[in-house]
């Protein structure tokens, strides 16, 4: 019980982080350098976007005319803590228009921006005051609390072409199944350890899902509602990054896609394997006279990404961060070790007469079966837990992994 309070807990907070414009900026704008026209005439849809709150409402509408938009639509969540209060966004003055609820779930429309005011400039003024005029865009709040499974938003999401959004953390799984099933083109916002999820890694095999273009790996500042509690370190990176109070810092973050872009087209400069096993910048490569063959996958262990050798033609298992540089006319993905993701690679041994042991040669109590389907290694690297069997054998599973395959031209 206390274990699932703390976990909810932790939901709620990451479902509430609010991304920075410049990060908006900067992936939006490596789509336009591939396609000038990818935003033109397209309905973007914000589903998780209050626009007090929300610096896509922002980006877009800023933007709307650059991009070429025929509309933007967003909703907002009802139960966000900061609904409607955080971001001075349309004014500290601007009142919701008069009449409606002032806390509640709403939709705005953006049909055309414009110079509203007409004094030579157009900003978020002229969207506040032609939001609240309701001429040309609509600005009326939602029936229901503006979940993005609600009938209402799925309506929305029906008339969208492109949906862009840092969903909740905590319903990923479920936000992507959604844009998949109604056939969207999306970028959006997510942990780096959805990569493996089992209903999001088989889309990235199948390339209907790929990384974006910027950010993958890298530090991403969010903002936090007032007060919120952050761990210290995070708030301190953050506040290195520039960003100092109610900021915190996710180091596993990345941008899901599908639409494309010029990044995962430029191939990966790699060595040979003799060049690496000479060469490598790695000590675990170089020197070596061999890549480790995995004990229960025909496949070799390259545990950095700038170590793959360029003329393997074999079955490779490389770190999820591989697909941070992955060019689908470079490499096939096969497949990863997580379970139900590798018919193409079976694994050929169980390790059920197995039992772990921990460096100090005490048994944890589990047994070998719990490292089936990892991609183990024979031998004992004096750091990890092992697994042993009666025979003295010993093995270690490597971290996560993809297989993959370079492409034969
Ligand atoms: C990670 S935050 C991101 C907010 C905003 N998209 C941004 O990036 O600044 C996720 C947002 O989704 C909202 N949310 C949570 N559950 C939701 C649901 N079931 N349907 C729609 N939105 C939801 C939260 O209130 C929060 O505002």
């Amino acid at each position: 019980m206390a274990n699932k309070n703390l976990t909810s807990a932790k939901r709620a907070k990451n479902d509430e982080f609010y991304t920075q414009y410049g990060d908006i900026q900067k992936e939006i704008e490596a789509y336009l350098e591939y396609d000038a026209d990818v935003f033109r005439d397209k309905v973007v849809y914000c589903n998780c976007d209050d626009p007090y709150e929300s610096n896509f409402f922002r980006y877009f509408v800023l933007n709307f005319k650059k991009l070429g938009l025929q509309q933007l639509i967003t909703t907002s969540y009802k139960p966000s803590p900061i609904a409607n209060t955080q971001l001075e966004l349309l004014g500290s003055d601007t009142q919701q228009p008069k009449g409606r609820p002032k806390v509640t779930a709403n939709k705005f429309v953006i049909n055309n921006v414009q110079d509203f005011d007409g004094d030579g400039e157009f900003n978020l003024r002229d969207v506040a005051m032609q939001l609240k005029a309701n001429q040309q865009n609509e600005w009326s709040p939602l029936e229901g609390d503006g979940d993005f499974r609600s009938a209402e938003c799925i309506e929305l999401l029906q008339q969208a072409d492109i949906v862009v959004t840092n969903p909740p953390f905590s319903l990923f799984r479920e936000y992507v199944k959604q844009l998949v099933e109604y056939e969207k083109q999306f970028v959006i916002i997510g942990n780096m350890n959805a990569i493996t999820y089992k209903e999001i890694f088989p889309l990235i095999k199948e390339d209907r899902l790929w990384l974006g273009a910027t950010a993958n790996g890298n530090d991403m500042v969010f903002a936090v509602p007032n007060g919120s509690k952050i761990a210290e370190s995070d708030r301190q990176k953050a506040a290195r990054l520039g960003y100092v109070g109610d900021y915190t810092r996710l180091g596993n973050s990345c941008w899901f896609t599908n639409l494309d872009h010029g990044r995962r087209h430029q191939p990966l400069p790699l060595m040979t394997m003799e060049d690496n096993l000479k060469f490598s910048r790695h000590k675990q490569i170089k020197g070596k006279t061999h890549y480790e063959k995995y004990d229960n996958y025909n496949a070799i262990e390259v545990p950095f990404t700038d170590a793959i050798p360029s003329d393997y033609e074999g079955v490779m298992g490389v770190p999820i961060s591989f697909l941070d540089k992955y060019n689908p006319e470079q490499f096939e993905i096969l497949g990863a070790t997580q379970r139900g993701c590798h018919d193409e690679v079976p694994d050929t041994k169980k390790y059920d007469d197995y039992w772990e042991v921990r460096q100090d040669g005490t048994k944890t109590g589990s047994s070998g079966g719990k490292t089936n389907e990892n991609a183990n290694l024979l031998g004992n690297d004096g750091k990890k837990n092992y697994f042993i069997n009666s025979e003295g054998r010993i093995i270690q599973s490597a971290y996560q992994r993809i297989f993959i395959r370079h492409r034969k031209n």
